[in-house]
């Protein structure tokens, strides 16, 4: 069984915690999209766990992780996280393989991330990563590829090209100094002598290991409402964040992906701009993001909370072809009196009953809500749909009919254990 494992709101729904309890049932997990943007957080034995650009089920002794070829790599972010991890007994040595065709960050991306989002009239909230630029090198044809940084002679010659046209971009559109080529030349050089021994052809490892009868794990990062053709375009990442995204950012045929799971929270949340038609009130907003400790794990920035929103997850489970959903965080909602669910939206007296791709329409919905009652009792303990209260059952079960998948997993606390499958499973 070959599963992908997907975001169906904004990102941070929580997937570190589900693939964490699903890398029993996976051999290989891979990475396919995005970079160290991303923050998986998995807490074990009450340690925190923050997973960017390695595979999260890593966790797990054994298992083997790929960076494919559809992630954008920052050489010292990767080797830092590495050696984070290595510090805290989690080997790495054989288990983290690089795809040759995955694209390299430089800080010339960084820094035009930076300059780009402070000249721009309506600002996206990057993470400032060098995330999008990297991509546009990849798309305008002139990105260095793990492939290229290994090789010397492709290397030198590329670098050179990008480092004279970025500092003429410099230059002329943001009066910033020149970059220096040397320097840069060297240090990821060194680099590539310490990442050569990770890295293989993405596609073909993956071949390999099917033809073994290993079964793959496909890590989403982000979430559907960020991805570049389906999101809140242009308030998104700059990949596709959709389980479509997994075969071509992993080099896999579609015919070999058995099972897509969503992961939605039993809220929304979102960081950066764009537009959140359940924003909370400021009061709920903080009751919510305090006791979901709703900060990034990448930039610690605070997020933005609001209600569950059933038209974007509905969106996301159509898209990702979800044959089930994991929900994450019900405890969050444990002393609610009301709980709120967004079942559609109003726009200038008329109803809106799909995500719709205009941005500007999107920003202007007025939700239409549906009250249920809240179930006021701590949830942390649960170790079945059973054991729930019965509102928290009643909201579970409005969620299956609005999305119209079965609910797999629920999670009630950030503990490993604080998780329990359901017969949909
Ligand atoms: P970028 O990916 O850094 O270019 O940022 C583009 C948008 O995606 C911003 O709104 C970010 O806050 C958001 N974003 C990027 N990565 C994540 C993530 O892992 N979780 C949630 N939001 C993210």
């Amino acid at each position: 069984m070959n599963i992908v494992v997907v975001g169906a709101q904004w990102g941070d729904e929580g997937k570190g915690k589900v693939i964490d309890v699903l890398t029993d049932e996976a051999d290989i997990l891979v990475r396919y999209q995005g970079g160290h943007n991303a923050g998986h957080t998995v807490i074990v034995d009450g340690q925190e766990f923050i997973f960017h650009l390695i595979p999260s089920g890593l966790l797990h002794p054994g298992k083997v992780g790929l960076i494919g070829n559809g992630v954008v790599i920052d050489p010292e972010a990767l080797l830092d996280e590495m050696g984070r991890l290595a510090a805290r007994h989690v080997d790495l040595e054989r288990a983290v393989k690089i795809s040759d065709q995955a694209h390299v960050i430089f800080p010339y991306h960084k820094r035009l991330d930076l300059l780009e989002e402070g000249r721009r009239a309506g600002r996206i909230g990057t993470t400032g990563r060098g995330i999008g630029p990297c991509y546009v090198d990849k798309v305008a044809r002139c990105g260095i590829r793990v492939a290229d940084l290994c090789n010397p002679h492709v290397f030198a010659d590329k670098l050179r090209q990008n480092v004279e046209e970025k500092n003429r971009l410099f230059a002329a559109l943001y009066q910033e100094p020149p970059i220096a080529y040397d320097t840069l030349h060297e240090r990821y050089s060194g680099y590539a002598r310490r990442l050569a021994p990770h890295v293989v052809n993405g596609s073909r490892f993956l071949q390999e290991a099917l033809r073994q009868h290993k079964r793959l794990l496909f890590e989403g990062a982000q979430g559907t409402l960020l991805d570049i053709d389906h999101g809140t375009y242009p308030y998104v990442t700059s990949s596709n964040a959709t389980a479509g995204g997994a075969c071509t950012g992993a080099g896999v045929p579609p015919t070999v992906i058995n099972r897509v799971l969503g992961v939605v929270k039993a809220y929304t949340t979102r960081v950066g701009e764009g537009p959140l038609p359940t924003e909370f009130p400021p009061g709920l907003m903080d009751r919510v993001r305090t006791k979901g400790k709703e900060f990034g794990a990448t930039t610690g920035r605070p997020r933005r909370c609001g209600w569950f929103d059933a038209v974007v997850a509905r969106h996301a489970v159509w898209l990702n072809g979800c044959q089930s959903v994991a929900v994450t965080k019900l405890d969050v909602l444990d002393d609610m009196e009301t709980i709120q669910i967004c079942v559609g939206y109003q726009h200038s007296g008329r109803a809106i009953a799909e995500f719709p791709s205009d941005i500007e329409l999107f920003a202007h919905c007025e939700p239409v809500y549906e009250s249920l009652p809240g179930w006021q009792t701590e949830t942390g303990e649960a170790a079945s749909f059973a054991d729930l209260p019965v509102q928290a059952q009643q909201y579970l079960r409005r969620l299956e009919q609005l999305l119209g998948v079965p609910i797999c997993l629920i999670s009630t606390g950030s503990r490993r254990e604080q998780a329990f499958k359901t017969r949909h499973w």
